[in-house]
């Protein structure tokens, strides 16, 4: 059974006319992490806020179709109820941080506090999510005062500090470095190990052909493509319909044009497929050795 369930959902925004999301079917499992990757405009955020409940809730418009996540029909249940299984980390992080408290420890209790959770039992879940991602030394810092990465980082935590069943994140990395990218992904790929089911507007194929289950390419609203990382982002309909691709498989395509990139293997879309494919190429022929 799916624990996110779209069927057609179509979605307009108030006033407007053309649908932001067209006829949207996706299934996810519990415990899958998939990413959703799409050019500027594609709807990548508006599928965000509809897991999230901002979609129609708070944005209004015209939602069309069903949307079922954890059982609970989107439609008929108020936001109130739909957050406590579903957790938003907002494209913007400063969108996130309340404006309430001074630290940041006191920032992701914050959700805790107002759902009355006990002080020990708190201060226990606020430090374990801390050190989870990776900012314990940043505890007493004001919310403000962070950089862009590091506020990407408190709004992640004060999310995963409320155990979610399903955490959404819309590019939950944009502002940080390859190294913080990196561990931060690793932290999603151990909640999804845990049992949480994520879904992430991402940009960095790189790190999706790592770590997540599965990919929904999106385009004008609509799923162009979805399936395993290696197929999905090796395919020539994204090159063609604008979507980035990595590095690793825009050297292999242009390298096996000069024979450079081994026929029988797939495209690769990591760093050690690319390097393991081209270790192949690289060894000079029994001609070349004048054999
Ligand atoms: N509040 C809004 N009202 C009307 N149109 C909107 C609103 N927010 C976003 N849009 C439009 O919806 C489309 C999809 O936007 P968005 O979901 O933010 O895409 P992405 O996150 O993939 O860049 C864009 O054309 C954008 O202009
Ligand atoms: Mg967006």
């Amino acid at each position: 059974m799916a624990i996110v369930n779209l069927q057609n959902v179509t979605y307009k925004y108030p006033l407007t006319h053309t649908p932001v999301l067209s006829n949207i079917n996706l299934e996810v499992k519990e415990g899958e992490f998939v990413a959703v990757i799409g050019p500027n405009g594609a709807g990548k955020s508006t599928l965000c806020y509809t897991l999230a409940g901002f979609v129609p809730h708070f944005f209004k418009g015209e939602l069309e179709g069903k949307v079922e996540v954890a059982g609970v029909d989107l439609k008929s249940t108020p936001l109130n109820e739909w957050v406590r299984n579903v957790g938003l980390a907002f494209q913007n992080p400063f969108n996130q941080i309340s404006g309430a408290k001074y630290t940041v420890f006191e920032e992701i209790a914050f959700g805790l506090e107002n759902q009355g959770v006990p002080r020990d039992e708190m201060n226990r879940r606020v430090d374990q999510a801390l050190t989870m991602t990776g900012i314990r030394d940043l505890a007493d810092r004001s919310p403000y005062s962070l950089s862009g990465g590091q506020q990407q980082r408190v709004a992640l935590t004060s999310i995963l500090v409320m155990q979610p069943k399903i955490l959404v994140l819309d590019e939950p990395t944009s502002q940080m470095d390859p190294i913080g990218t990196r561990e931060v992904f690793g932290v999603i790929r151990q909640m999804a190990e845990r049992g949480m089911t994520v879904i992430m507007a991402e940009h960095k194929v790189e790190w999706i052909a790592e770590f997540a289950d599965r990919v929904v390419a999106l385009k004008d609203g609509k799923i162009l493509l979805q399936g395993v990382p290696a197929d999905v982002l090796t395919s020539h309909l994204l090159a063609e319909n604008g979507f980035g691709t990595s590095r690793y498989t825009s050297a292999a395509r242009e390298a096996l044009k000069f024979n450079l990139w081994p026929k029988h293997l797939h495209l690769p879309t990591t760093l050690q497929e690319a390097v393991d494919g081209f270790n192949l190429t690289s060894a000079p022929s029994p001609k070349e050795r004048g054999e």
